[in-house]
């Protein structure tokens, strides 16, 4: 039997679960269609489990898309300092890690908690467990055919993310159903995610996997500080993830082991002060041992400071502060955090995310060609974009 409502969302993730409490505050009877058990899971994993749910200086300038100024409106409509008054409002106690970026001090699912418990003031059904099998709009709505029966609404928000862990439910329905209906969509990409490496690179990484240090990573589009990880597949850690996003296929990195440091004067130093000390030992003041070693032996100095040549000290010193790379690749949307590209920003009203072309129709969050940078910028993105939504099927 065919149900009537006056939203239907798809999607029971960050975005779909805010804008179904809005819409459902503001008196709109709203069904939320998921083909997985259970709601918010990316929340639930986010931020190693404590979420880091928005960062306080949320602004385009932080995001990654075609228009990245078109998240202004959603951003400054629902700010950073209104989702954290909705915890406060429930008692939740934040944290503010580094610098703007918060995070949950118990556990993100109380961020699942508290949408939920606004969604049930609000009377939101929740379908879940349920497959879509076809969308239409017939007459002016739009009917969703599913495992589980046939749903009708005025208004059709699609909030199904991007193609990220699809082990917990990703897939690419939001994409589908735009080209669908005629919305432009900008090829994906998988972002904020590890760095493969070639052969020979792995050979030198090898004995470091494990090893994390602060570091510099730089392309021709993007320069981050913050820790590096030395993997069995190649790098990771923040660094690298915030890199990759502005990273592609054939270009190279240029990371720098010491950011702190300029290692070529350091090194002079201690070849005027400490002639004696092998290169090794004199680079393991700055870098954790085993990659100074690595360094050297990769170069193939054995020798003490006196008797290594100042050309030779620039080449360690390059090793450490400007050593370049080519990445093989990514580690893909098996680990990336999130996606790069989605539905055409071009093709959306900035102040409610609703189609140009189809009224009716919305799209939110991770599916919009929309990439915040880590530290919170993407959940932020998912309340902003889900809120002005909801405020207006
Ligand atoms: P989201 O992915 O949350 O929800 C999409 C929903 O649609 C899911 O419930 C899914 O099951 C459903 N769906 C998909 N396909 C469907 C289909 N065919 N039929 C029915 N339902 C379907 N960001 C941040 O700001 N801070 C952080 O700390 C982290 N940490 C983090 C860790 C990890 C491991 C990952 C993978 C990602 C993050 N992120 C993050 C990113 C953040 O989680 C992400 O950007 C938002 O959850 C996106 O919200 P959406 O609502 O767009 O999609």
């Amino acid at each position: 039997m065919l149900q009537k409502w006056d939203v239907l969302i798809i999607g029971a993730g960050a975005s779909g679960l805010m804008c179904a409490q809005r819409a459902a505050k503001r008196g709109r009877r709203v069904v939320v269609v998921d083909h997985g058990q259970e709601v918010g899971k990316k929340i639930r994993i986010s931020g190693g489990g404590r979420c880091n749910f928005t960062h306080l200086q949320a602004q385009p300038k932080y995001y990654l898309g075609n228009d990245p100024l078109f998240c202004r409106f959603a951003l400054r409509a629902f700010r950073p300092e209104d989702f954290m008054a909705l915890l406060k409002k429930y008692g939740v106690h934040t944290q503010e890690k580094s610098p703007g970026q918060m995070f949950c001090a118990q556990s993100s699912r109380q961020i699942v908690d508290v949408l939920l418990e606004e969604c049930r003031q609000g009377g939101v059904v929740f379908q879940m467990g349920t497959m879509v099998q076809r969308v239409q709009k017939k007459a002016g709505a739009f009917i969703v055919q599913t495992s589980q029966g046939e749903w009708q609404g005025n208004a059709l928000v699609v909030a199904t993310g991007g193609r990220s862990w699809p082990k917990i439910g990703a897939t690419g329905l939001g994409y589908a159903l735009a080209e669908q209906f005629g919305v432009r969509v900008v090829p994906q990409r998988p972002a904020l995610v590890p760095l493969t490496c070639d052969a020979q690179t792995l050979h030198f990484i090898k004995p470091l996997i494990g090893i994390a240090l602060p570091a510099q990573a730089r392309s021709e589009q993007g320069c981050f500080n913050d820790g590096l990880l030395f993997t069995h597949r190649g790098l990771s850690g923040p660094v690298i993830l915030q890199i990759s996003s502005y990273w592609r296929e054939g270009e190279k990195i240029t990371l720098n082991l010491a950011p702190q440091i300029e290692i070529y004067s350091a090194l002079k130093n201690a070849k005027n002060n400490l002639p004696r000390h092998l290169v090794g030992s004199a680079l393991s003041q700055w870098l954790p041992k085993r990659l100074a070693q690595a360094i050297v032996e990769q170069i193939g100095v054995g020798s003490r400071l006196a008797e290594t040549s100042d050309k030779t000290l620039r080449q360690v010193a390059n090793a450490v502060n400007h050593w370049q790379m080519t990445p093989s690749g990514t580690e893909g949307y098996r680990t990336a955090e999130v996606t790069l590209g989605g539905v055409d920003t071009q093709d959306l009203f900035p102040k409610n995310m609703q189609c140009k072309q189809v009224p009716g129709l919305y799209f939110i969050g991770e599916s919009v060609d929309i990439t915040g940078q880590l530290g919170g910028f993407n959940l932020q993105w998912a309340w902003s974009s889900g809120y002005v939504a909801g405020q207006s099927v």
